[in-house]
């Protein structure tokens, strides 16, 4: 047996190496994936291999993620349940993509992850393996083995002379990639407690921002944000800076009650600057270049395509349609938005483009008015022509 490992360096993880090893008697090659996440991933092919893994695998995939996987789902609109831009709904396609072209390339036919049994990562994680390669079956140790606490794991760690890192538990359990940070657990499941100061990673509290508001002007091609502040930028360094100048004014945190794909609710904070901002003024850009009907019609494509992503289902036919979808819609959103950041508002303050439909002379209520009001007399009465019927309707069987 040989099994590919999706491995973080933490203690599931960790643990879940050598337990594989011992109860599947397999050789075990772990594979992290770098999404651009802001913990350091030094030193975790040698904690790998101290746990018994024979081989290692440390791969960047920030790049891929932030062009194959994010702006695709920033051209769709995606934001599950209104709020949430998904950062780890999307990242976990690509991670199981990876696992699957390593396991291939190894010849392994099994892979696993140290997702718990409750969650929506394990379900993304199988259905996408499941999607890709079929034949190669997946392990979820954490809904099986016998350790029913941390302590046990930690003991079992230290029987086996796994190394866990010294340093004090954090009261979270933080998810991370460039394109945002879950935060859950501790005091968080009281969904009636503040997140304390000390949850947040990369944002400061309104509090704590500048007494004086920020500017960005993003630029899209077709949807796609291509410069910042008039700096044209490749994609990975743009999500960047627009993480560090919203964090720094408090743009991003997302508090919210979701719910689970396994039919849970759970209280969730999110931090998402870049994310938050991208969509804010992708948006605007939308709404100056979309025809009325296609943006109202892409509203409903973007709740659904969010679902597909939310639920595991990125590699699915009815995503990809949804996608050929989007990306029509896309051709002509260029253009730039400007944006007023202040103490946690993000403040639309500007858009122009190219191809805007915005039509001066149609809107103006100035002597340039092109406008026919004449023929808005007509359109009214056919418009209004039902009501007037129902009425006239009621009132005579009423009469009788
Ligand atoms: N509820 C969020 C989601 O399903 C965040 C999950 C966080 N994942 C984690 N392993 N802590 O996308
Ligand atoms: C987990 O339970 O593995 C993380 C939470 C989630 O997947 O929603």
């Amino acid at each position: 047996n040989k099994i590919v490992v999706a491995y973080s360096g933490g203690l599931d993880t960790s643990v879940m190496v050598k337990w594989l090893k011992d109860n599947y008697d397999a050789e075990i090659i772990t594979f992290t994936g770098n999404l651009g996440q802001t913990k350091e991933l030094v030193g975790l092919e040698e904690k790998a291999k101290k746990s018994g893994a024979s081989k290692s695998y440390v791969v960047d995939l920030t790049k891929e993620f932030i062009d194959d996987f994010v702006f695709p789902a920033l051209k769709a609109g995606a934001m599950y349940e209104e709020a949430y831009p998904m950062a780890c709904s999307i990242g976990r396609p690509l991670l199981a993509k990876t696992l699957v072209d390593i396991a291939k390339q190894e010849g392994a036919n099994m892979v696993a992850h140290g997702c718990t049994g409750k969650g929506n990562d394990q379900v993304r994680f199988e259905v996408a393996v499941g999607a890709l390669a079929p034949d190669i079956q997946t392990l979820a140790p954490l809904r099986s083995w016998e350790f029913k606490s941390r302590e046990e794991e930690i003991e079992f760690a230290a029987k086996n002379n796994i190394p866990v890192s010294a340093t004090k538990e954090n009261p979270y359990s933080i998810d991370e990639n460039i394109w945002g940070i879950a935060i859950e657990c501790g005091v968080l499941e009281d969904p009636m407690v503040e997140p304390p100061a000390d949850a947040f990673q990369i944002t400061v509290s309104p509090e704590e921002a500048p007494d004086e508001p920020e500017y960005v002007i993003i630029e899209f091609e077709k949807g796609i944000p291509v410069a910042l502040n008039g700096k044209e930028m490749d994609s990975v360094s743009l999500v960047k800076e627009l993480n560090k100048i919203g964090g720094r004014n408090a743009i991003g945190r997302i508090d919210m009650i979701e719910n689970r794909l396994v039919g849970i609710k759970s209280r969730e904070v999110y931090e998402a600057p870049a994310g938050v901002i991208l969509h804010t003024a992708h948006k605007e850009l939308e709404r100056i270049t979309l025809e009325k009907s296609v943006a109202h019609y892409k509203t409903q494509v973007a709740q659904e395509y969010a679902n597909l992503i939310y639920n595991g289902l990125w590699f699915s036919p009815l995503r990809e349609a949804l996608q050929a979808f989007v990306d029509k819609t896309q051709e002509k959103v260029t253009g730039m938005v400007k944006l007023k950041l202040y103490k946690g508002n993000l403040i639309v303050s500007g858009r122009t483009s190219p191809f805007s439909l915005y039509d001066p002379e149609l809107a103006t209520y100035t002597a340039a008015d092109q406008f026919d009001h004449k023929a808005s007399e007509g359109f009214i009465k056919i418009f209004g022509l039902p009501y007037k019927t129902i009425n006239r309707v009621m009132q005579k069987a009423e009469a009788e």
